[in-house]
């Protein structure tokens, strides 16, 4: 793991989305994972000003997101498909073609969540993942479990995520409890992983999936293991390590 440590959000969204860039100019056909929340946003606009200086294109890009709410539409503005067309899609050339993310309204879970696995497969894996981290460790919507699980699945959100995430909606009961969310190993099979965080709600996160014990309970200690991760933490994300 490598860790960079900066002095606040703004500048990890530049680090972030400098690092993606490069991988893009490196291999104009990259596979990239992309990931949504807050910790993003500015790193995809910052991606979204390379496109626009003419750094970077999109054109031969292909993407994987994460994961997506179960039984949201494409169409609501909560929706993962949502917010990566705002925050990031409709201001770059990436071909529509090549955008995958989870069906969250499927009526066939078991042949989504394979039909995603293959997918990925078939791309030739992932080149670069984006990963944030949730306060409980969780990556993707991988959550604190008693064992890792594996592939592309249909998850059981958190009390703790929910809470998170009801900061975008009108209340916390229109969050929805389940979402489909790439496994651990559709994520540690990424040739390369890039996770960052900011702020102190992060840094019990960050302390544990750096210094703490390989453990589903983290879900996140398990990039321990993976050969090429870097880890972009704002002082506040890095302050106990
Ligand atoms: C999002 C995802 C989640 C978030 C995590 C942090 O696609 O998979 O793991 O990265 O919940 O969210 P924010 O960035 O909102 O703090």
């Amino acid at each position: 793991m490598r860790i960079m440590i900066v002095n606040d959000y703004e500048e990890m969204s530049k680090k972030a989305a400098h690092i993606i860039a490069s991988q893009i100019v490196l291999k104009p056909n990259s596979i990239l994972g992309f990931a949504t929340g807050s910790t993003p946003i500015n790193t995809y606009k910052e991606l979204i000003n390379l496109y626009k200086n003419g750094v970077i294109d999109f054109s031969e890009v292909t993407s994987f997101n994460l994961d997506e709410y179960f039984e949201l539409s494409k169409d609501n503005p909560q929706s993962y498909d949502y917010f990566m067309k705002a925050n990031l899609f409709n201001h770059i050339n990436i071909d529509d073609d090549r955008i995958n993310i989870p069906n969250g309204m499927t009526d066939n879970i078991e042949r989504e969540c394979a039909e995603y696995e293959k997918k990925m497969k078939e791309a030739g894996g992932i080149d670069l993942q984006l990963l944030g981290i949730g306060r409980n460790g969780h990556i993707g919507f991988n959550e604190p479990a008693d064992h890792f699980q594996s592939d592309t699945h249909l998850v059981q959100l958190d009390d703790d995520t929910i809470e998170a995430n009801s900061r975008f909606f009108d209340s916390v009961d229109e969050v929805p409890t389940k979402a489909i969310s790439m496994g651990i190993g559709s994520i540690m099979r990424a040739k390369k992983i890039l996770l960052f965080a900011s702020g102190t709600g992060k840094a019990e996160a960050i302390y544990d999936t750096v210094k703490g014990p390989i453990t589903p309970r983290v879900p996140a200690s398990i990039l321990q293991l993976h050969p090429d991760v870097v880890i972009i933490a704002d002082k506040e994300a890095a302050s106990r390590l």
